[in-house]
């Protein structure tokens, strides 16, 4: 007599990537031009008919990763509308120390960095000046950077070429009773005011002792009227989040919400698992309600409801093994397309939206490789994007640019590499170290200041919005029409019968 086995399930007909699709535009009306069109996201669930609690200005958020969300970057990425995730693969008050440090940064007011004591020389301030390049050096009593302030050197103070380079910078600063300044305390708005009417570049900000706290610059003024998504909290400190694992999340989590975090989320490889549902339970019962807990990463619609109905999370991250650094799918045979992923969750969670009328953002994880995966992902129904390798790139990440056959590259490993050894993402045992990796060490080409790259991004994805007809990422979920492509339309799609001038130019 058989035996009747069980056999696997087929869930679909083939796990997709964003690669295999293309939009089909709508109708854009006169309406539809960049201008008016808003990417605010959702960071919060919320109910019908509400605002969410928090939101970011552009559906866009960097990796908890090592290589990727640094103080600098998490500051660069907000600066813009975005939001970092500093990684929790480091000791607790590292991770909290980086967060403190975003929190602390006041847009506009500056940490003086190059001071001098008065009897330095001239040719110490020329040094200074040729390092750090900033020309305005404080000159406080101990050259020390919150000490006395006793005044403000800058290149109008000497000449290089005809005062003696060894006399002290004592005979040639302008003294504190010469200068405009601000205390301690003073509004960003005000100091800038002060600036404007003494038609002044720069503000120095001391307490009541006279000591030194920072510095307003002109400049800063311009630079912030230019990014005009900056996203801040009610205190206008720029927003930062931090990831969590399921071993040390309480003392983590306490550490992190004392440096003032304003988003947690556990960073694990596979989170529809009882371990986050127990771990979220505990800090909703420590915390409450309030404070913002996202969940992940999954790729169905099973794993969905789990998240929310029974570990309740505020969002949910969906993508299995489709990082760029990423082996998992190798290793270890699952994971799933990340379009396939995204489409299911997305169609869970409007359905949770109907029979509820809460509404728990998506984010896709990972698998990002151009801007057109970026639209594309929004397209199918997430509501943010959160990208390792594409902010890896940028000038703000953690690592220095490297140089290889005259080429510019930055460094960038995944956090199940034994380099990361972030075995708490990657739980493979009962051992604290990784059995197997799970990600590789590599090296992605360097693309420049964040700013610069995420404008362009931001341009296309209004641009296509424009195209199919959508002026919020809401509508774009409802309004997008989508089409398979064939290997065919994929070559098409590309230059076609012409001679890149690029090829040229490096063939002559
Ligand atoms: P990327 O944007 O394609 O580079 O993917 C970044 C995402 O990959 C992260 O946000 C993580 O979800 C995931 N990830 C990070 N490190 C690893 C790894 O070592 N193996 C697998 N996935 C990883």
């Amino acid at each position: 007599m058989g035996v009747r086995v069980k056999v696997a399930i087929i869930v679909d007909d083939i796990s997709r990537t964003f690669q295999e699709f293309l939009l089909l535009p709508g109708l854009t009306c006169k309406e539809h031009s960049p201008d008016n069109v808003s990417l605010e996201a959702p960071l919060k669930k919320y109910k019908r008919g509400t605002d969410p609690a928090i939101h970011l200005n552009i559906p866009i958020v960097s990796a908890a990763m090592q290589a990727v969300s640094s103080p600098e970057l998490a500051i660069a990425l907000a600066r813009k509308g975005g939001c970092s995730f500093v990684c929790c693969s480091q000791p607790v008050d590292m991770q909290a120390g980086m967060v403190k440090k975003v929190k602390e940064h006041k847009a506009g007011f500056v940490q003086s960095d190059s001071n001098l004591p008065p009897d330095a020389t001239l040719q110490e301030a020329l040094d200074m000046r040729q390092r750090t390049g900033h020309s305005t050096i404080a000159i406080t009593a101990d050259g020390s950077r919150h000490s006395k302030l006793l005044g403000i050197l800058t290149s109008k103070d000497f000449w290089e070429f005809k005062d003696d380079l060894s006399s002290a910078v004592a005979n040639h600063y302008t003294p504190l009773d010469k200068l405009v300044y601000g205390e301690d305390g003073i509004s960003l708005q005000d100091a800038t005011e002060k600036l404007w009417h003494n038609k002044k570049e720069c503000l120095p900000i001391i307490d009541k002792q006279g000591n030194l706290k920072a510095l307003v610059f002109r400049k800063d003024y311009f630079d912030h009227k230019s990014n005009p998504d900056e996203l801040t909290d009610d205190h206008k400190r720029l927003l930062v989040g931090a990831a969590l694992n399921t071993f040390d999340y309480l003392p983590r989590a306490r550490a992190l919400l004392d440096a003032g975090v304003d988003v947690l989320c556990f960073d694990s490889s596979d989170g529809y698992s009882q371990w986050q549902a127990d771990a979220v339970q505990r800090l909703r019962k420590e915390y409450g309600r309030e404070i913002v807990i996202g969940g992940g990463n999954i790729v169905s619609a099973d794993a969905f409801d789990y998240l929310v109905q029974t570990a309740d999370v505020d969002f949910v991250k969906v993508g299995i093994g489709g990082g760029s650094i990423c082996i998992t799918r190798e290793q270890k045979g699952i994971g799933r397309g990340q379009a396939s992923a995204v489409m299911e969750v997305s169609a869970a969670r409007d359905r949770y939206f109907e029979e509820t009328g809460i509404y728990v953002p998506i984010c896709s994880d990972g698998g990002l490789v151009n801007d057109t995966h970026v639209i594309m992902a929004l397209a199918l129904g997430a509501d943010f994007l959160m990208m390792g390798r594409y902010f890896a790139m940028t000038a703000e990440s953690p690592t220095p640019v490297v140089t290889y056959r005259g080429r510019l590259y930055k460094e960038y490993w995944g956090e199940g590499s034994n380099r990361a050894r972030n075995w708490q993402r990657y739980k493979q045992s009962e051992k604290q170290r990784l059995v197997f990796e799970e990600g590789v060490d590599a090296y992605v080409p360097f693309s420049g200041p964040l700013a610069d790259k995420v404008d362009v991004t931001i341009a296309k994805v209004k641009s296509t919005m424009c195209n199919v007809g959508a002026l919020t990422i809401k509508e774009l979920h409802s309004k997008a029409r989508v089409t398979r492509i064939s290997e065919m339309t994929l070559v098409e799609g590309g230059t076609s019968n012409v001679e890149s001038l690029d090829r040229i130019r490096i063939q002559s």
